[in-house]
């Protein structure tokens, strides 16, 4: 594992310098194996991010939209990471529908649709079963308990390490989720975090010592680079 972590001044920093990571990555992986994958964070923190990268000129039939989590909601919900990410940026591109790569949300069984989602994942990055597909990148946020994605503290989720998409569950929501093997496969593992409230859990997920289940954060040590990008606000006492 390649830990990076880069302390910005602020928000408006910390997204010109995300936006700069994922674009270097994208331009390597189309230059080596013609397509770009991505899995996007959901929450509030990336959504400028997702409105820079709209007015980006980039060969958007090479590049294929993921979600690392989502939640259990319609894709119409205020609270889908999809509307969010298709609002923010996908609604303003011309990229072919077949390159966006939804989480399903929609036959109220989510451990069914968590399944199905991983045959998808399977189909696309042509995997066998047992065999984990690598993105190029995937993006991730924290929250200010050290979650990540929908990996939430001493929840099932944390431990599972034979499926690629697992059911997640924050105070008894479902929520659909990349499990840990999955997430730490990536060719690039980018942590977007902004906000003096991630400061305590930042300090426990780079501590020396401290429990993953209660910092699930911890667990995320990627085969290839990990950036942990944080604004000063965040970082200041790493
Ligand atoms: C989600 C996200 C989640 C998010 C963190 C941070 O579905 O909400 O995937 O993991 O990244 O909760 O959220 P903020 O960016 O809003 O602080």
């Amino acid at each position: 594992m390649n830990r990076i972590v880069e302390v910005v001044a602020d928000k408006v920093a910390l997204i010109e310098r995300s936006q700069e990571i994922i674009l270097s990555r994208l331009q390597a992986a189309i230059e080596s194996r013609d397509r770009f994958t991505i899995a996007l964070s959901g929450g509030s923190t990336p959504r400028p991010l997702y409105e820079a990268l709209s007015s980006q000129a980039l060969p958007w039939s090479k590049i294929h939209i993921f979600w690392g989590d989502e939640r259990y909601v319609p894709a119409t919900h205020q609270d889908s990471n999809q509307l969010m990410a298709r609002q923010a940026w996908l609604d303003k591109i011309e990229i072919p529908d077949e390159n966006i790569h939804p989480m399903h949300t929609n036959s109220a069984n989510p451990a069914q649709d968590a399944q199905k989602h991983e045959a998808e994942l399977q189909k696309f990055f042509q995997t066998k079963t047992g065999e984990i597909p690598v993105f190029d990148l995937i993006l991730l946020g924290m929250g200010d308990d050290g979650h990540t994605a929908s990996l939430f503290p001493h929840t099932d989720a944390l431990t599972v390490s034979d499926r690629l998409v697992t059911v997640g569950n924050k105070d008894g929501q479902p929520r659909l989720t990349f499990t840990v093997p999955l997430i730490n496969q990536a060719r690039c593992v980018l942590f977007v975090v902004a906000g003096a409230n991630k400061r305590p859990a930042l300090k426990q997920v780079f501590a020396e010592q401290a429990d993953a289940m209660n910092y699930p954060s911890r667990l995320i040590q990627s085969q290839g680079e990990l950036f942990w990008l944080l604004d000063r606000a965040a970082g200041a006492e790493l």
